[in-house]
């Protein structure tokens, strides 16, 4: 069923940050899966790339010759068996060439909506928003035939809204790719009540297909990832309001980064990462999860003052991070944003010696992130740091402790709700969507 249905396929919001991303995937599986198939690729059209945005598309052309010639060197063996028959292509160089060509010419890119008509499978990756989604899907509707499935990219709006709004009769499911989508291993996967059961299974075939890590996940809200994301970035924001009643705001910012960093061994602090996702992009979140979770209040006030000053945060076209709660040299932080000054308070200044003093020397056995990101005895490596953490008086210890405790009610409260099947399923969003080196509910932060 999966390859017919890659037959004719459609991205909707292609040249996007997440659409651009999708679209390399599924060119890079439809053009190897035809040459594994047939020895040669047809250069029939086949996947569908449409955005709005036309000057994007052609950006997105060049991206797609790049990563195809990229993937092409990696896969030189596979890809030197199936092309094995034909006579032509000898030398590795042809064949990249030969591959690259085919793909690009299965891919054509369109600034209307109408050429999706022919698809089987309709990828979206619009703007999150219910209204412009619903819109859209409702002309996309009325153009493909019944058979047409449907997998949204939405980070936070329930399947169930946009397929009752939109009329879809079960024809949609969330499919979340993880930013960046040819990168990340993780995809959320969201049915609705509605959604047909060969649909669901389609897309986990699809994820198997793609090499992707599937968790599913409850039609609530956020899902898993955003869901527990959210009410931390939440949680950092009250410890910040908590904080800034004895210290400057930018240092208490910069203290509750620090903790959930280095403290926590992420790959990055709590609101670097807002700033990586983008601070519109959490703020749109947020009042999607608060409109469609009733007996929650799911707002974030510091969100709001940072967008508020015109502190944005998000990404450049080329991945570079553009400046938000942090201003960025290089790619790291070199000052925080200070919403009582209006400016940014820069790292070099003596407030930062004062503010780290304050937070106390990590505890015994601390190790980086970056030292373990690929150690598979990572976690035992970190027992006896968590085993100091535990017992250490310092500020920096009793703030990472209260924020642990925090992240592992969110957890819990994931897995009540039936959001997540099991804690494990949470751990595994964490560790594989962000790149986290335990789950919360992970036994070396509370004991031995
Ligand atoms: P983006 O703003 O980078 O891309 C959206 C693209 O859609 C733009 O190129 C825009 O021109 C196009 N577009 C907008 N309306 C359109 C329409 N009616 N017809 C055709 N094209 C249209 O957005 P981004 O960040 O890629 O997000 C897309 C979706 O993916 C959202 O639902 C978002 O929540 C989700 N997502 C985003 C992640 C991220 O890190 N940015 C991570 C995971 C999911």
């Amino acid at each position: 069923m999966l390859d017919e249905a890659l037959k004719q396929v459609a991205v909707i919001g292609a040249a996007g940050k997440m659409g651009s991303g999708i679209s390399l995937v599924l060119l890079q599986e439809i053009a190897h899966a035809e040459a594994a198939a047939s020895g040669r690729i047809s250069g029939e059209p086949r996947l569908w790339l449409i955005d709005s945005n036309e000057e994007a598309l052609l950006g997105l052309r060049a991206y797609l010759s790049a990563q195809l010639r990229r993937y092409a060197e990696k896969n030189i063996v596979a890809l030197r068996s199936a092309f094995a028959e034909d006579e032509a292509l000898t030398d590795n160089a042809e064949i990249i060439d030969a591959f690259v060509e085919g793909a690009l010419k299965c891919a054509r890119m369109h600034g209307d909506l109408h050429k999706v008509n022919r698809a089987q499978l309709v990828f979206e990756a619009i703007v999150e928003d219910v209204a412009v989604k619903t819109e859209t899907y409702k002309q996309v509707r009325s153009q493909c035939g019944p058979e047409t499935y449907f997998l949204t990219n939405t980070s936070s709006i329930p399947l169930g809204e946009l397929d009752a709004r939109a009329g879809l009769e079960g024809r949609i499911i969330g499919f979340h790719f993880y930013n960046p989508a040819p990168v990340q291993r993780l995809v959320e996967v969201i049915c609705s009540a509605a959604t047909v059961g060969p649909l669901r299974e389609l897309a986990i075939e699809l994820g198997k297909r793609l090499g992707k890590t599937l968790v599913m996940s409850k039609d609530v809200a956020g899902f898993i990832g955003n869901g527990h994301f959210m009410r931390e970035l939440q949680h950092a924001a009250e410890q910040v309001a908590d904080l800034g009643a004895s210290m400057p705001d930018y240092q208490a910012v910069y203290l509750l980064n620090r903790v959930t960093q280095d403290w926590l061994v992420r790959p990055m602090g709590i609101f670097q990462l807002a700033d990586y996702v983008g601070l519109d992009v959490c703020q749109n979140i947020l009042r999607v999860m608060d409109t469609f979770i009733g007996d929650e209040e799911l707002r974030c006030p510091l969100v709001d003052a940072f967008l508020d000053a015109g502190v944005r945060g998000g990404q450049f076209a080329d991945g570079s991070q553009k400046d938000g709660v942090f201003a960025y040299e290089r790619g790291r932080p070199a000052g925080v944003y200070s919403l009582s000054e209006g400016r940014y308070a820069a790292f070099g200044d003596a407030w930062l010696a004062e503010a780290d003093a304050a937070l106390g020397p990590l505890p015994e056995g601390h190790m980086a992130w970056r030292a373990l990101a690929r150690d598979r005895a990572a976690v035992e490596k970190l027992r006896p740091y968590f085993r100091a953490l535990r017992a250490a008086e310092t500020q920096g210890a009793q703030l990472a402790r209260t924020y642990l405790r925090r992240s592992r009610e969110i957890a819990q409260q994931l897995v009540d709700a039936g959001v997540a099947a099991s804690p494990d399923d949470v751990t595994t969003v964490l560790t594989s969507g962000f790149y986290h080196l335990y789950g919360p509910a992970n036994d070396l932060l509370w004991e031995g």
